[in-house]
């Protein structure tokens, strides 16, 4: 049973809003949360096809949303939804080490292709971690916590979760100001370049919206800003171009009640267009 709670439910069903006879691709099908309330508001009416590219979802089809085209052969869906990032389950039993609560092998890929996260601290060059924490973590203590990552590979390799949380905590200690563990960013910036998540968006936003029918709508949640931007500005551009209107002209924000329940929520933002 799935411990992940989806983000924005109601919005994101509301805001596809499916006719009889349309399809839908969830193309990060995760716990499935948002095509169980799918099937539960619309039955067989809908047709769903769900992808995650971590087999242990059980989605249909097991890939990269980034090869959304190639997976979806000759289907042209009516929407398409992208719930970004990683799941609870992922988060809480997958044991491929994307906590730092708990001692595991430092892998971090969701999906079963590329180095773990491990492989990278343990080869790449200092500077290029630096570029890691700073530009996917937001970490401003990047440069120290590369520095200390290389020094320490060099006496023992990086094998797991609690090796890297101990690194990081070695240059940042806990504070009682801290409102998140000092490892928080670096973990972060580490899962999504094991994952290349945001190449991945890219072109998933690029194939998705090519293959979407006329008057298909793309829902897209994002949790960090880099994600949320590579949307704006995706959406913007094709509206200016006249292939898109906006659906959303802000973004949908969780309620505060979805945050005091789901702090996992407070960041999310969902955006959604619609293909002319
Ligand atoms: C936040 S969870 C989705 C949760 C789901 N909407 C629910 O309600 O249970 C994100 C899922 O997307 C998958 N994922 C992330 N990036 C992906 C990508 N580029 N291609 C395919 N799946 C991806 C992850 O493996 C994870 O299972």
């Amino acid at each position: 049973m799935s411990t992940h709670k989806s983000v924005l439910l109601q919005e994101v069903v509301d805001g596809l809003a499916l006719k009889p006879g349309e399809t839908l691709v969830d193309g990060t099908f995760g716990g499935g949360g948002h095509t169980r309330e799918i099937v539960r508001r619309y039955g067989d009416k809908v047709k769903v096809i769900t992808i995650d590219q971590d087999p242990s979802t059980g989605a249909d089809i097991t890939g990269n949303f980034r090869d959304i085209d190639k997976l979806l052969g000759e289907t042209k869906p009516d929407a398409i939804l992208l719930d970004l990032g990683f799941s609870s389950d992922q988060m809480d039993t997958s044991g491929r080490g994307f906590s730092f609560q708990k001692d595991e092998p430092l892998d971090m890929r969701m999906g079963q292709s590329g180095p773990t996260a491990a492989e990278i601290l343990n080869s790449w060059d200092e500077h290029a971690i630096e570029l890691i924490l700073r530009g996917f973590g937001e970490e401003r203590f990047s440069k120290k916590i590369a520095r200390a990552i290389v020094s320490r590979r060099k006496i023992q390799p990086f094998a797991t979760t609690f090796d890297l949380a101990d690194t990081v905590l070695s240059v940042r200690p806990r504070t009682f100001r801290d409102k998140i563990h000092p490892a928080t960013k670096t973990f972060q910036a580490l899962r999504i370049a094991v994952n290349e998540e945001l190449s991945a968006l890219e072109k998933g936003l690029e194939k998705g919206f090519e293959a979407l029918k006329p008057g298909g709508r793309f829902a897209v949640i994002s949790f960090h800003s880099l994600e949320d931007r590579m949307v704006k500005n995706f959406f913007r551009d094709n509206r200016k171009e006249g292939k898109a209107e906006l659906v959303t002209k802000k973004p949908i924000t969780p309620s505060e009640e979805e945050t005091r329940e789901n702090p996992r929520s407070r960041s999310a933002k969902l955006r959604i267009i619609k293909k002319i």
